[in-house]
């Protein structure tokens, strides 16, 4: 089959951050159309689609041979990096998941990522807990993008060890809004963080009327708040 895959614009994008000539592996691959892309549109790069279903593992093989990729894709059924042997890869890509399911991931496959030179991940929710890891285990963010697709917007991560040992420090703040994404501060960055905004505060409220709110979440959502407002000026666009 020689028709081109057709690609979600949030997995072009994923795609558009590895390096000619990749040699990655994509963790819970599903139909494994990120690798097939990514392999049909450079006769360079090869990679391995990683599955723990059974029924993606089988959609994803069906996918590679309808595409005639199978000298370059190679598709492995397992949990996270443990499909992978030591050194195979320089890259991985984890997308489409939740953070702490991402961050799980890495943390259990360690060992496998003493070769790995970027890690791109794009976590559905809880981006901050992917940054937390970047930081803790020596890695720097070397570009964040946000992208809208259907009404969802996307956060994509892309970070580098950093060989040279030094710990990259991010602040609270870097670690919630993105320390590249905050700098930059795109109009969907401003638009989703907007929304956030509001509906905390909606959340604060009803936490204040109720007996059973833990007050620590209370002043933890009032602080991230304040962040907000800091950061986005919020206050004063909310007042136009
Ligand atoms: C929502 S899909 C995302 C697919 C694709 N990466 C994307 O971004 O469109 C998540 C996939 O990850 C797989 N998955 C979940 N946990 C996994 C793990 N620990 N190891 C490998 N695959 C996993 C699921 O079976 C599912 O196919």
């Amino acid at each position: 089959m020689s028709k081109q895959i057709k690609l979600s614009k949030r997995l072009q994008l994923v795609a558009s951050l590895l390096p000619k000539g990749a040699n990655f592996a994509d963790i819970g691959s599903d139909h494994a159309y990120l690798p097939c892309f990514v392999c049909m549109n450079d006769p360079t790069a090869h990679a391995i689609s990683g599955e723990i279903n059974q029924g993606p593992y089988e959609s994803a093989k069906q996918t590679v041979l309808a595409y005639n990729l199978t000298q370059r894709v190679d598709v492995r059924l397992g949990d996270g990096l443990s499909i992978l042997d030591d050194n195979e890869v320089n890259e991985i890509v984890i997308a489409g998941m939740g953070g702490s399911l991402i961050t799980s991931i890495l943390e259990a496959g360690k060992k496998k990522l003493d070769k790995v030179d970027r890690i791109i991940v794009q976590p559905n929710i809880d981006e901050r807990s992917v940054r937390q890891w970047f930081m803790d285990n020596g890695y720097t963010i070397e570009s964040e993008k946000l992208l809208e697709e259907n009404g969802h917007l996307y956060e994509i991560i892309c970070a580098r060890k950093n060989h040279d040992q030094q710990s990259l420090e991010l602040s609270e703040k870097d670690l919630l809004f993105g320390p590249i994404l905050r700098k930059n501060k795109s109009n969907d960055f401003m638009n989703k963080w907007l929304a956030i905004y509001k509906k905390q505060q909606r959340i604060i409220k009803q936490m204040e009327h109720s007996v059973h709110a833990s007050e620590k979440r209370v002043n933890q959502f009032k602080a991230e708040c304040k962040w907000m407002e800091e950061e986005l000026q919020i206050a004063k666009k909310l007042d136009k």
